[in-house]
């Protein structure tokens, strides 16, 4: 596989004769028989217009099917003829996207697919043309969809990609890639290097011409490829014509198309198609310290008792490999544990969960069972001649279980049942599922006894993971809520796992690059996500760590890793001054804690990624589409960072509408730009007025977070009016599929100085909430009138990233 070369057009072949468009019928589908070459099978296409502005474009053929046969659907995705249902099934999220009747239909009705007879695909705005299709183009085995690149349009997303935010102009191929295996150290140290681990071909475009948002998700497990109008960089070729095209290099095409007026329904679109992150446990988003070297239940109880005595909230103490007995998966080292689970259960008892990491290959040893399990079944990947495959990863030679097969998935699963069942593990951390072999060529590893060529399963293969490992966890614990988070991933990963962006370096270019990285993956079907902070590989120096702590302390997914040649990178190993910033930074994420569930809540239920660049709010503002360093929390958090290690200030633009400005202390006007100098403490941190901010009361020194127990910070001036919704339920159980949270309303006007709080309580299943309102004292208020009595506020403080805010409290329940 050349992973460096992308297909061109020119090598495709495309109808000749002037194609005539074909408008689908509402609900129904238009078909297209294209006949190529006397050398290969004729080609059949189909649109099929699966909602308002919904479609799913698909080719079958001959030529393919003897691929396609042999590949049994993992899920929804790669190439099932279902239509995909969310992560959990109900019923209400599959209306919020397929259904006809959603209530901006009206606004949609207008945008349309056709398909033309050169099975070309244009998507339409009444009769404006938003992006013109020019034909498909086949070359054997290989598709390909082209289109006219229109250079107004601006385009992101495509999943885990070091290719910068804005990817117009890019081209990049879909192929999982252990990175340090195949690039240079100067590509890998300056964030050059692409593919990366994770496929996620979805494409997200503006017009600005007609307004409209539009989407490609191409379904292709074989290798993939996007062209958004890049030029031909090598030689400067002219003349060159500039296309934006997609396709694969095998498998039927299947591609489909959403669009919208609007962004952030877009994306959600992208996530419900492909099924939303479910309800992390609590303790998932808190944070996580993880470092290769970890290796017994010493290291674990040192780490949490430095924790413990410095004051800051950690919940994840993760073990890398070192922990197993020489590298054989579900095994733990004797000597390093002597007593077994009672080690993790006594952790668990302090309020920590231990995430171990499980590679996918197995030891090539006849005394390890599960290797002669693996044999004696045929669960393995297998060479064309029938023969286990052999690759070297930690354990020397080394196995892989064939994660196509049914059967492997099942013994997977059973495995991580049992392993957890006898450790008490919290969740599990999936590595090299990329799959990484080491110095054997991929191309031996076969699938399906040997049948299937490695193409075919090859971004598949940590989704099958996956898929099994989840499985095993929810066995093992039915009532929890399953954690894992994996390296490699392809579309539809999300209603199994989350990811982290795998092996980036401790420098200030991994850093910059982490917040675009990060924000595509969010819009491309990934949620749940987030950097090794302060960087993996080299040694991060104290600004460094100090910079990263403080531009990284809100994303998605926080956890501390190292690697094991590198210097301790613990918040307490750059001396006193560095880990009083550091400590702050984690104890406002716990601070922020009930703020960031709500978000997960609404996750799951319309699929609203967490981390959201500034064009998912404010897409009229397009001076948002070229900004890679601020980005959203929710609705109501915009974070701009200082990301150099060098200057001081930096120049932060403001949307519409009126801020927040944590960091003065007041609200200021949006629509403007800032020149920040914030102090070593201080981030430029900005909440979106009015609104209501929820809060861990107090300052937060352990992991402890009931979210009965609540402050709402309250920010609003003269004539604003509002609703805001809260919900608490156990944070660790599914018990709140059943009913059990409670759930508040909290309406508030503020008229004449007098600031009005009306609660009211939608359920209480889960108990009571207590709660205090937190005013900020520079939001002249002269009396508070909580449910219709006055009440008397005293005076308080908030202390949020390095700023404490004067306020006044209100007690509520
Ligand atoms: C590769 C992973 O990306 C890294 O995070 C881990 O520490 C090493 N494998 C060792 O397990």
């Amino acid at each position: 596989m050349h992973y460096r070369k992308i297909d061109t057009p020119e090598n495709y072949v495309f109808s000749t004769s002037t194609p005539q468009e074909l408008q689908v019928p509402s609900g129904g589908e238009a078909v297209r028989t294209i006949v190529r070459s006397p050398r290969y099978p004729e080609v059949y296409v189909k649109l099929k217009k699966l909602g308002p502005a919904l479609y799913r474009y698909r080719g079958s053929s001959d030529r393919w099917k003897a691929e396609t046969e042999k590949l049994v659907a993992l899920t929804p995705f790669a190439q099932n003829e279902e239509t995909p249902e969310s992560a959990n099934g109900s019923e209400k999220d599959q209306s919020l996207f397929f259904s006809e009747k959603t209530a901006d239909g009206a606004e949609t009705e207008a945008l349309s697919c056709v398909l033309a007879s050169d099975g070309g695909l244009s998507l339409l705005s009444g009769e404006q043309v938003v992006l013109r299709g020019l034909g498909l183009g086949l070359n054997g085995k290989r598709w390909m969809l082209r289109f006219a690149y229109n250079e107004r349009h601006r385009y992101f997303g495509l999943g885990g990609k070091n290719l910068g935010f804005e990817v117009s102009g890019k081209r990049t191929l879909f192929w999982n890639t252990d990175l340090f295996a195949e690039f240079s150290w100067e590509e890998i140290e300056q964030s050059k290097a692409d593919p990366l681990y994770a496929s996620f071909p979805v494409l997200i475009g503006h017009d600005p011409d007609s307004g409209v948002w539009y989407a490609l998700v191409m379904d292709a497990p074989w290798p993939g490829f996007m062209n958004i109008g890049a030029t031909e960089g090598i030689f400067g070729a002219r003349p060159f014509t500039r296309y934006l095209y997609l396709g694969a290099h095998n498998g039927e095409p299947d591609v489909w198309i959403l669009m919208d007026r609007r962004p952030d329904r877009l994306v959600q679109g992208i996530q419900q198609l492909q099924g939303t992150f479910s309800l992390p446990p609590l303790w998932a988003l808190g944070h996580h310290q993880c470092r290769w070297g970890y290796r017994s239940a010493e290291d674990l109880e040192r780490i949490a008792a430095e924790y413990e005595k410095r004051g800051i909230p950690n919940d994840g103490l993760w073990l890398d490999i070192d922990y197993m007995d020489g590298f054989r998966v579900f095994t733990v080292e004797k000597t390093h544990f002597p007593r077994g689970a009672e080690h993790i259960r006594a952790l668990k008892e302090r309020g920590y969960q231990v995430v171990p990491i499980l590679d996918p290959g197995l030891r090539r040893d006849e005394a390890y069972g599960p290797y002669k399990e693996a044999v004696e079944r045929r669960l393995l990947c297998e060479t064309k001649e029938g023969i286990s495959y052999t690759g070297f990863v930690w354990p020397g030679y080394t196995v892989f279980p064939d994660f196509s097969l049914e059967k492997t998935r099942s013994w997977w699963a059973q495995k991580v049942t049992d392993f957890t069942k006898t450790y008490g593990f919290s969740g599990y951390w999936i590595d090299m599922n990329d799959p990484a072999t080491g110095s054997a060529p991929l191309e031996d590893m076969r699938f399906k006894q040997g049948k299937l060529k490695q193409e075919a399963f090859h971004n598949l293969y940590a989704l099958g993971m996956a898929i099994a490992t989840r499985q095993g966890l929810e066995a093992a614990y039915p009532e929890k809520r399953p954690f894992l988070i994996s390296r490699s991933a392809f579309l539809g990963m999300a209603r199994y796992s989350g990811m982290w962006t795998g092996d980036n370096v401790s420098n200030e270019t991994h850093l910059k690059a982490s917040i675009p990285f990060s924000l595509n993956l969010s819009v491309s079907g990934m949620p749940f996500q987030g950097p090794d902070v302060p960087g993996f590989a080299g040694n991060a120096s104290a600004a460094l760590m100090e910079t990263w702590y403080k531009a990284g302390f809100l994303f998605p997914f926080l956890r501390n890793h190292n690697v094991h040649s590198a210097q301790d990178q613990e918040p307490w190993t750059r001396g006193p001054a560095t880990e009083k910033v550091v400590a702050e930074y984690i104890r406002s994420r716990y601070k922020l804690i009930p703020y960031l569930y709500q978000l997960w809540i609404e996750q799951e239920e319309i699929g609203s990624p967490v981390m959201r660049p500034l064009w998912y709010q404010y897409p009229e503002e397009t001076w948002t589409f070229s900004c890679d360093d601020q980005f959203l929390i929710g609705p109501s958090l915009m974070h701009a960072p200082l990301t150099s290690l060098t200057e001081k200030g930096r120049i932060v633009r403001l949307p519409k509408g009126h801020w927040f400005d944590w960091n003065r202390g007041q609200v200021i006007a949006g629509g403007q730009e800032l020149e920040v100098q914030p102090g070593r403490m201080e981030t430029p941190l900005y909440i979106r007025c009015p609104g209501v901010l929820p809060l861990l009361p107090g300052q937060r020194t352990t992991n402890q977070k009931d979210l009965r127990m609540v402050d709402f910070l309250i920010l609003v001036q003269e004539g604003d009016t509002g609703v805001y919704r809260y919900r608490a339920d156990d944070g660790e159980t599914l018990e709140y599929r059943k009913g059990v949270y409670s759930e508040l309303e909290i309406h508030y006007t503020c008229a004449g100085g007098l600031l009005r709080l009306e609660v009211q309580t939608l359920r209480d299943a889960y108990g009571p909430v207590h709660y205090t309102f937190q005013i900020p004292s520079s939001l002249a208020c002269r009396g508070v009138v909580l449910n219709g009595k006055e009440v008397p506020p005293h005076r308080n403080r908030v202390s949020l990233v390095g700023k404490r805010l004067e306020c006044y409290g209100v007690r509520g329940e």
